[in-house]
């Protein structure tokens, strides 16, 4: 069967990585996750102390853009691929409410989004691939054949967040990870490159009051019949 390109975007815990790990799974597809590669820039700026400390050094981090080397590697065991910078694995750095707090700011650089969505590109010449993030049915695959559009409230968003940073073991208030998401949301949504916003031909899924298993099925469903539809 022909293979397709699909594009999961959306607002930051609208549950966008689960559903594009479970479709890539069920279709045998390629499943890349575009938010751990701003968030891996952000963890070498951070370490490098080019953001997050008194005053930000962002044109030092545009010259160092080339020796930032991103690789994604599957995992056997965890059955999803993970993030190594510069050949280490910072697949649980890049997680933790400390890197959320600075990512938007790098990921509104237009330096970092070029070399990024080329890499993404490039990825997904071959098809058979689910790629979640902000900007892939706009920009990284406006051809995509399924682009779908996830919203719910920004406050069970944060209490997703909250309950995923708390079964981690960060200590982290619920009112900070709240605060976090709004600031997020307006960054992504306002920045002046590739800002969050849906494509028209995408889909839009609420999930705020559906289940993960419904809304699966769902997408499942919609998938296959695009799938069928291709010569
Ligand atoms: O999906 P996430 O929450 O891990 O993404 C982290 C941040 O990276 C998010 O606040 C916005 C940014 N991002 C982006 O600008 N473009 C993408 N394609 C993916 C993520």
């Amino acid at each position: 069967m022909k293979k397709i390109t699909i594009a999961v975007d959306g607002f930051s815990s609208t549950g966008k990585s689960t559903l594009a790990k479970q479709l890539a799974k069920v279709l045998g597809y390629v499943y890349v996750d575009t938010g751990a590669m701003y968030r891996a820039v952000t963890l070498f700026a951070m370490r490098n102390g080019l953001i997050g400390g008194e005053r930000d050094n962002i044109s030092a981090l545009i010259k160092l853009l080339p020796k930032i080397q991103l690789k994604f590697k599957y995992n056997e065991a965890l059955g999803f691929s993970e993030m190594y910078l510069n050949g280490e694995n910072v697949e649980k750095e890049i997680r933790t409410l400390d890197v959320s707090k600075n990512v938007s700011r790098i990921a509104e650089i237009e330096q970092v989004r070029y070399k990024l969505v080329d890499m993404q590109k490039k990825m997904g010449k071959e098809k058979g691939i689910v790629m979640d993030g902000r900007d892939i049915g706009t920009v990284v695959f406006p051809d995509a054949e399924l682009k779908i559009f996830m919203t719910a409230s920004p406050e069970k968003r944060a209490h997703r967040r909250y309950k995923e940073l708390l079964d981690r073991g960060e200590n982290v208030k619920y009112v900070d990870v709240l605060e976090n998401v709004e600031k997020r949301d307006y960054i992504d949504s306002n920045r002046e490159f590739s800002p969050l916003k849906k494509a028209e031909d995408a889909i839009e899924f609420d999930n705020s009051d559906m289940g993960l298993k419904e809304q699966f099925e769902r997408i499942h469903n919609y998938a296959l019949r695009v799938i069928e539809k291709q010569e």
